[in-house]
């Protein structure tokens, strides 16, 4: 049998050693977190920095108590890490959406208040009554379906009611709501259940000023009204998001809900960045260059040639694409920090990997295989962050983070990079 001979583009810049320019192979990371070895990439969660942004949260709210929201695996950061350092930051309560979630943290051992606030008929009441956890409900027949359950279980269960103040997504319209609260109350009455939230949730919290949150606030003071005046003695209203913890006091009540603040994103990017609000993104997405070739002038680059070099150049393969959760949208502007130096993704970013353009022919800052790329971060080394590629995608940060695909480990760390402790 022979051996096979890499084709020279391979084989060419490993074999050939870059000039010495004193930067370490790491050296696109002059501060950030390290990248463990033998990985294709990797999210370094710091868990640090949400501990840091829950109390910066927890400050805010105050005397409301904060709920921290961890649904969707945390943002995409991990939804079981993220849950401890954020209850042990000062949170009292956990925020999810499906009961699955919720289940899941119970089974980790997390026996603090935790709310699911969307509810489906014949969903899984027994196990969630089972366990304590508080559910949100928005419709009648889902009332009756909970109180089955917790009077097969032999136990109370509790509930929030949600009341559609202007959202118009769930949530109990105007016209039900007396309806949905007598209801409630009637079961109540009954032993089935208590009645212990009532909460709504924000359209336009993101743009300060805006009259729909004062007339949704007014709502929720109506709903509210109504309900205790008809006999429910809430432990717990709660209106607002992380841009309302943020920004409007007036809707903090007695619990507060942020979730993208939680992960140091801004809410509100086009106010105010992480720094200004007190907060620092807890999430560094990396990938490790596997191969680095030098091409002409006029090469096509990547699937349909979207990009063609200008000049002879180098370029650099990043393991990293849509199967990851890069969004194709933002194919040709994803920015990448490479050997303390910013590029774009040059053409279509692929389904497990994208190509940076250095515009360095001879390639003197040394770029080999091997080295560290990082796509965002906390942005504080001017570095790209999350909020970079939602502009290069024409999206937002909330997607950027929680797209992130599961082939993508999660590398916690307990202390801050300086620290240098992992959990
Ligand atoms: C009902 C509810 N509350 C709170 C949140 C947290 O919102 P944010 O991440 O903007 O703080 C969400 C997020 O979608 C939500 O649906």
């Amino acid at each position: 049998m022979t051996a096979t001979v890499p084709p020279p583009e391979d084989r060419q810049p490993d074999a050939v050693p870059p000039p010495d320019t004193g930067l370490r192979p790491d050296a696109g990371r002059p501060s950030g977190p390290a990248m463990p070895a033998g990985l294709p990439s990797c999210a370094v969660i710091d868990l640090q920095a949400v501990r840091d942004n829950v109390a910066t949260l927890v400050r805010r709210a105050g005397p409301a108590s904060v709920m921290a929201v961890v649904k969707a695996d945390a943002y995409g950061h991990g939804m079981l890490p993220v849950a401890r350092a954020a209850l042990g930051a000062g949170a009292g309560w956990l925020g999810v959406t499906q009961i699955s979630e919720a289940l899941a943290l119970r089974s980790a051992g997390l026996s603090v208040p935790v709310l699911a606030w969307l509810t489906v008929p014949g969903d899984a009441y027994g196990p969630a009554v089972a366990a304590g956890i508080d559910l949100g409900i928005s419709r009648r027949g889902i009332l009756d379906e909970v109180a089955r359950a917790a009077a097969a279980h032999n136990v109370t269960a509790r509930v929030h009611l949600k009341i559609d103040t202007g959202l118009h997504r769930n949530g109990a319209v105007a016209a039900h709501w007396p309806d949905l609260v007598d209801h409630a109350l009637k079961l109540q009455a009954e032993g089935c259940l208590r009645v212990v939230g009532a909460f709504s949730h924000l359209a336009l919290s993101d743009v300060p000023g805006h009259p729909l949150t004062d007339s949704q606030l007014a709502a929720f003071r109506q709903a509210v009204d109504l309900a205790e005046r008809r006999g429910a003695e809430l432990e717990v209203r709660h209106l607002a998001n992380s841009a309302a913890v943020l920004t409007r006091p007036d809707t903090h009540f007695d619990l507060v809900r942020p979730g993208l603040a939680v992960y140091g994103l801004s809410p509100l990017p086009q106010v105010a960045g992480p720094a200004e609000l007190g907060l620092r993104p807890a999430m560094t997405l990396m990938g490790r260059i596997a191969q680095v070739k030098r091409v002409p002038a006029g090469a096509g680059v990547s699937y349909g040639h979207t990009y063609t070099t200008p000049a002879p150049t180098t370029l650099a393969l990043i393991p990293l694409g849509y199967g990851d959760g890069l969004p194709r949208h933002a194919s040709g502007t994803g920015p990448v920090l490479l050997r303390g130096r910013r590029h774009r993704i040059a053409g279509r970013i692929c389904m497990d990997q994208s190509v940076l353009d250095l515009a360095d022919p001879e390639n003197r800052t040394g770029v080999c295989s091997g080295d560290v790329a990082v796509l965002f971060g906390d942005g504080l080394d001017g570095g790209p962050t999350a909020e970079d590629w939602a502009r290069a995608a024409g999206t937002i940060s909330y997607e950027i983070v929680t797209r992130l695909g599961s082939r993508v480990p999660r590398i916690h760390r307990a202390l801050d990079p300086a620290g240098g402790a992992g959990s």
